[in-house]
């Protein structure tokens, strides 16, 4: 595969096809990640709980993000790297604009910012700079103690048709992604139906452009269970290369997820 670019995505978006994305937050993971296949690789602030075993992503900092982003560029093969902006990284226009300087300078391609039509200033100011976004929508982690759990978001009409206005606001401030966060599968549906950019989807149904599952979680990493929308892929591979490939296949044949790893409104 060649270096994969947003160029490359936006073509994936007007064709239908679909492709894969994993999290990785080193460069031993992001060397194995890319060579199996997966068309991007997001350096997630997830690395709070995975790789810092804190409850929540709330303690991870920028120097942390930094961190992983550089050694992730180190390992990246060919794939897309997107970074998440850490809590409160992100406040005004003037503090992302700062602080994606610093992602970009690491090595990512994409920053990746939660939340919603407050962001519209910062992701215009971002794309007029050069620097492409991906704005998270629906279960935002950050937001964990004002939603009052991990909570399905979007389930009733107010709310979907809040974030459908948010996803048409950011995309029209400049953004070049939206990620998708445990929302019903037909509100997903409608959201990649109604943007013209990719949107990858975690616990969003099958319809959305691209998947995305944190690589801990899918390697089922430490054993036990799992929230809903995740599958463990060790359970039908040899080997942890083996299963992220059966990963990147079921993705882009449409296999997975199935109706059991979604959420209805
Ligand atoms: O931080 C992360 O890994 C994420 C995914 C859960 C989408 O944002």
């Amino acid at each position: 595969m060649s270096k994969v670019t947003l160029n490359t995505l936006n073509a994936y978006k007007k064709t239908g096809e679909k492709f894969a994305v994993l999290t990785a937050y080193d460069s031993t993971f992001a060397n194995v990640v890319s060579k199996a296949g997966v068309e991007a690789i997001l350096v997630g602030d997830s690395l709070g709980m995975t790789l810092q075993g804190n409850d929540s992503t709330l303690p991870v900092t920028m120097t942390d993000m930094i961190y992983h982003t550089q050694c992730v560029a180190k390992g990246n093969h060919n794939a897309l790297i997107l970074a998440d902006l850490p809590f409160m990284s992100y406040a005004t226009p003037e503090q992302t604009m700062t602080n994606c300087a610093k992602l970009m300078q690491a090595g990512a391609n994409v920053v990746k910012l939660e939340g919603g039509a407050w962001l519209e200033q910062s992701i215009a100011m971002l794309n007029e700079r050069g620097i492409p976004s991906c704005v998270h929508l629906g279960l935002t982690p950050q937001a964990v103690n004002k939603f009052g759990g991990y909570k399905v978001q979007g389930r009733d009409q107010a709310s979907s048709d809040a974030m459908l206005n948010d996803a048409l606001i950011l995309e029209k401030a400049g953004a070049s992604m939206i990620l998708l966060e445990c929302v019903p599968t037909e509100l997903a549906q409608r959201i990649t139906q109604a943007v013209n950019v990719p949107v990858i989807g975690i616990g969003a149904g099958a319809s959305t452009d691209a998947q995305v599952l944190v690589l801990q979680d899918m390697l089922n990493i430490p054993e036990g269970k799992k929230a809903r929308f995740v599958k463990n892929y060790m359970a039908q591979a040899n080997d942890i290369a083996g299963a992220i490939s059966s990963y990147v296949e079921e993705v882009k044949n449409g296999t997975f997820p199935g109706p059991e790893h979604c959420f209805e409104s």
